[in-house]
């Protein structure tokens, strides 16, 4: 293949997550762009979003049913001559350390906002994810057929909840029975709404001139009118135009107003989103930065997935190509495991349907079969490369518990399950200092994690276990470690607590706690993820 085909290929590629907080239209918008991608055919078919919502039980039964569950990972499509990769970041139910894992993986982020609420605390703790990362984020003001805040007051919240300034793309007429549209300020035109609910793609919306006074006030009104041309005064006063290189650094959130479940909006956000967004991103490694057009093939491992199925007991590890191209049956290295070897059976989604892949390109997701040999973080590289990518942060769970067994007979067997449940990163367990091993207290992201801890400590590890709820809620890891950890002074509440790796914690029951203890220990940094 020549480099210029490579070249093409690997540029046409966009690969982001779409975060948000739970009902805020993530999954409406994904089947809108699912639709004008042609990738499906009605709305409506991207997941079974019932799934998520299903109890616990219910969704351990599903998970048993169908296995892995791929479908749930990625989704790829093409769109106006570029080639889509939609990371899946589970929320609702399934909301867990995956969830942010799956961040690491994107070269950019779209953060959907439902306009009636305004940045929920979903989105804030996603929003900080992709910070750290500095990657460039979007965001779609969505439900503006329903009654929405100020628009003003949106942009104002998320800059001050997130610290991140915005510059409105497009700015509402208007919301819920008044909506009537949108004013495109580049094209300087008001796009009239139309609801489509049903339609296949956008429908034919009116546009208007804003110099176009006469039809404007027959479409507007005289009220809604008056306000767009305040409101336009306002925003070009304001300053806060569209800079591409504070988007690209992640500094300057482009803002699109719409409608994903009307189809308004959603085509224009699409179009413009891709144009901005960044192409693969090159990725640092121990050898330097890795140029995403190059020969060697190279990825890391960003998730792995267990199979719940007694009967399957394979897991499945979601790798990220960042350089280069993987063709099938070649040769990579595993450089962790310092071995060469064929990635078994790597599948793709398309769409909905699950395939073996022939050939995939950097900004390409690819699940591969794993006998248990990768580990989050794994780099896997054409052989004559061996770098390493820098490794994936563990990032601070919020509900802990404490956990033994039930018959203490069975220790052994049960320290040995949680340590490697514990080691495929699907939970975290923490030492009391001082304490040894008798107490074990396991943090999760999401709390359904406990779930699948404790039925997989019965069903793979024949281990009955009992939990304790604790009421802390934050964990902050010591950054300056040679700081004397029996000296620090902090609130009553607080527990100081060592990971799988050894690092000294602390944990909180309220952030004012965490405060304080900074306050009273000079020189203490905290973090809230650690670097591996
Ligand atoms: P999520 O993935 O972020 O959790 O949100 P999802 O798309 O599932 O949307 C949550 C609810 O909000 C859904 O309604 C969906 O139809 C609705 N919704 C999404 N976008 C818009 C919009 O632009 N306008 C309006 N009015 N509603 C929107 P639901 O009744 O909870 O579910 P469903 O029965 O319609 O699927």
């Amino acid at each position: 293949m020549g480099d210029k085909q490579l070249k093409s290929e690997i540029e046409k590629r966009r690969t982001f997550a779409i975060i948000s907080h739970p009902d805020a239209g993530k999954t409406t918008l994904t089947e809108k762009f699912l639709l004008y991608g042609g990738a499906i055919n009605l709305a409506g078919s991207v997941k079974g979003k019932a799934t998520a919502r299903h109890a616990v039980s219910d969704w351990m039964d599903i998970e048993k049913e169908r296995g892995i569950s791929v479908t749930s990972s990625v989704l790829q499509f093409s769109y106006d001559g570029f080639c889509i990769n939609i990371l899946d970041t589970p929320g609702h139910q399934d909301f867990s350390e995956d969830t942010y894992r799956t961040l690491m993986a994107a070269d950019s982020a779209v953060m959907v906002i439902d306009a009636a609420k305004g940045v929920e605390p979903q989105t804030r703790k996603l929003f900080k994810v992709c910070a750290m990362r500095r990657i460039p984020i979007f965001t779609f003001m969505n439900k503006l057929d329903r009654d929405a805040k100020d628009p003003f007051e949106l942009l104002d919240d998320i800059e001050n909840e997130l610290g991140i300034p915005t510059c409105p793309m497009n700015w509402p007429i208007g919301s819920g029975k008044g909506f009537k549209g949108v004013y495109d300020r580049a094209g300087r035109t008001v796009v009239v709404y139309s609801d489509t609910v049903k339609g296949t793609r956008e429908g034919h919306a009116e546009i208007i001139p804003i110099e176009d006074k006469d039809r404007l006030l027959e479409i507007l009104g005289d009220a809604a009118f008056e306000k767009l041309m305040e409101d336009v005064e306002l925003l070009d006063g304001a300053g806060s135009g569209f800079d591409q290189e504070e988007v690209d650094a992640g500094l300057l959130s482009p803002v699109f107003f719409g409608s994903a479940l009307t189809n308004f909006g959603v085509e224009i956000f699409l179009r413009n989103f891709l144009k901005m967004t960044s192409p693969p991103l090159a990725r640092r490694s121990d050898a330097g930065v890795i140029d995403p057009v190059s020969d060697d093939f190279s990825a890391f491992v960003f998730k792995i997935q267990a199979n719940m199925n007694k009967a399957h007991r394979d897991r499945i590890a979601f790798m990220r190509i960042c350089s280069g191209k993987y063709t099938a049956q070649m040769e990579v290295l595993h450089v962790q495991g310092q071995k060469v070897m064929r990635l078994s059976q790597p599948q793709q989604m398309m769409a909905s349907e699950r395939h073996v892949v022939d050939e995939a390109y950097a900004g390409d997701i690819i699940g591969v079969f794993d006998p248990g040999i990768f580990s989050i973080g794994d780099t896997v590289c054409s052989p004559g490369a061996g770098f390493r990518y820098e490794g994936i942060p563990t990032f601070a769970p919020e509900h802990f518990a404490r956990v033994r067994q039930v018959d203490t007979m069975k220790r052994k067997q049960f320290v040995k399950g949680i340590t490697q449940i514990a080691q495929e990163g699907a939970i975290q367990i923490f030492h009391e200092l001082g304490t040894g091993l008798e107490e074990i207290i396991v943090g999760v992201v999401g709390v359904l994690q406990f779930e699948v801890l404790k039925y997989r400590l019965e069903n793979e590890y024949n281990v009955e276990i009992k939990m304790d709820m604790l009421p802390y809620e934050h964990i902050r890891w010591i950054v300056n470690t040679d700081i004397d950890i029996d000296k620090l002074t902090g609130t009553s509440d607080m527990k100081k607590v060592t990971d799988l790796k050894d690092r000294p914690l602390l944990l909180f029951i309220n952030s004012w706690s965490i405060g304080m203890t900074l306050e009273r220990n000079e020189g203490l940094e905290l973090e809230e993820f650690s670097r591996n």
